[in-house]
């Protein structure tokens, strides 16, 4: 049993706490990581303010890198010493989705089988099934995904969640390609690495949606060729005139609103995509015309995870990063101490970052 501070959330909506944790050492199947950085996603927050679940207390953070501690039986994956990306999808390879060769969308992903707990052995709800701000922590060993141990751990454990959300969201769930137009809406880290990842497939016009400008000039830096702050004016009119009236091919939405999933709807060209990858709250509803639902044709999907397979994809964009063709850095807007999520989560909410990455060991 190992015994480390972790980042908890105690009930909902209560500013996060340090407290110390119990993490077991890893039994069959399991890995023990040594986390060295983990990021602070609008996820966790989402886990705090009650809108993903009830089940308090959560152990926060899931978009970590680090270095494998132990293994327990029966796991050939990884071994002790290798440098892996945390992941939130290890496909089961015998569900439904497995058995039909679309392990991208597993239904029955890969967790620990143990529970980490409190120190008075109250059990914790790890956030994505990871739980990262922390020095240790327990993972099924599938969730472990070696990557080119060159790589920043601050920078490469973005790939865990947010920019592979973002990315896939735009080239695996999207299928943007060459001479593509995408509008993406809302650029944080998610909507920021859609951006990223519509210019690393090819789009031509990449249009970046936001109400400050301040992202929208960080969204430019990672490919957008136009910005529409939607505080000024109506996005779907604006994103009609810059693609000569006709709306993009593909819309991302990185919100997580309905008033955006709209805008996202309208702004499309006929026969085009509408990505949802931002998280909704339960209670919220869309209303949409069921002429128009029909009638621009086309596709509506959602994106979980940026239905990545982290086996393939991880150790590719962290190829990628190492070429110098993905700025993984430039999502870092800084680097903090654990004990300063709650204050991260003020800084997000505000607009002055892409990530704060917590560094660790
Ligand atoms: N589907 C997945 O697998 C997945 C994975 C990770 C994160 N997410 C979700 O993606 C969303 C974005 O995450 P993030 O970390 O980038 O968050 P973020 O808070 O960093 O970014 C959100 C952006 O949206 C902008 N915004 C807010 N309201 C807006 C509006 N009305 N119109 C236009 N822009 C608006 C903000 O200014 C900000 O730039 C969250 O809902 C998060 O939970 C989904
Ligand atoms: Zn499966
Ligand atoms: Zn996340």
């Amino acid at each position: 049993m190992n015994k480390v501070q972790a980042v908890i959330s105690a009930s909902k909506g209560a500013p996060v706490s340090l407290e110390t944790i119990l993490v077991p050492d890893p039994g069959p199947g399991e890995a023990l990581i040594r986390v060295q950085a983990s990021g602070v996603c609008h996820t966790d927050l989402h886990y705090r303010e009650g809108a993903i679940g009830d089940e308090f207390p959560y152990f926060l953070g899931h978009e970590a890198a680090g270095v494998v501690e132990k293994v327990g039986d029966d796991v050939d994956n990884v071994a002790a010493g290798d440098f892996v990306i945390i992941a939130w999808r290890a496909p089961c390879n015998s569900c439904r989705s497995c058995l039909r060769g679309r392990p991208w969308y597993c239904f029955d992903s890969r967790n620990a089988t143990q529970q980490m707990t409190l120190e008075d052995g109250t059990p914790l709800s790890p956030a994505l099934g990871i739980g990262a701000f922390a020095e240790l922590t327990l993972v099924a060993a599938g969730q472990a995904v070696k990557v080119n141990p060159a790589a920043d751990p601050k920078a490469a454990g973005l790939i865990g969640c947010g920019i592979m959300a973002g990315l896939g969201a735009a080239i695996n769930t999207g299928g943007v390609s060459r001479g593509d137009s995408v509008a993406v809406f809302g650029c944080g880290g998610v909507g920021d690495a859609a951006i990223a990842g519509s210019k690393l497939a090819g789009a031509h016009t990449i249009i970046a949606v936001d109400i400050d400008d301040r992202k929208l000039a960080w969204a430019k830096g990672f490919g957008a060729t136009h910005t529409v702050n939607s505080r000024e004016v109506d996005p779907v009119e604006a994103i009609q005139n810059i693609t000569g009236g006709n709306g993009a091919d593909v819309c991302v939405e990185a919100i997580g609103l309905p008033q955006t999933y709209e805008q996202a709807f309208f702004a499309r060209d006929l026969a085009g995509t509408v990505v949802l990858v931002g998280v909704p709250s339960p209670e919220m509803k869309i209303t949409l015309p069921m002429i128009e639902v029909f009638g621009r044709g086309g596709v509506l999907k959602s994106s979980w995870y940026g239905d990545c397979l982290p086996t393939r994809d991880f150790p590719m964009y962290i190829d990628l990063y190492m070429q110098g063709r993905l700025d993984l850095d430039g999502f870092v807007s800084e680097s903090i101490g654990i004990g300063d999520v709650e204050e991260a989560f003020h800084k997000m909410e505000r607009g002055e970052v892409l990530r704060s990455v917590v560094g660790l060991n």
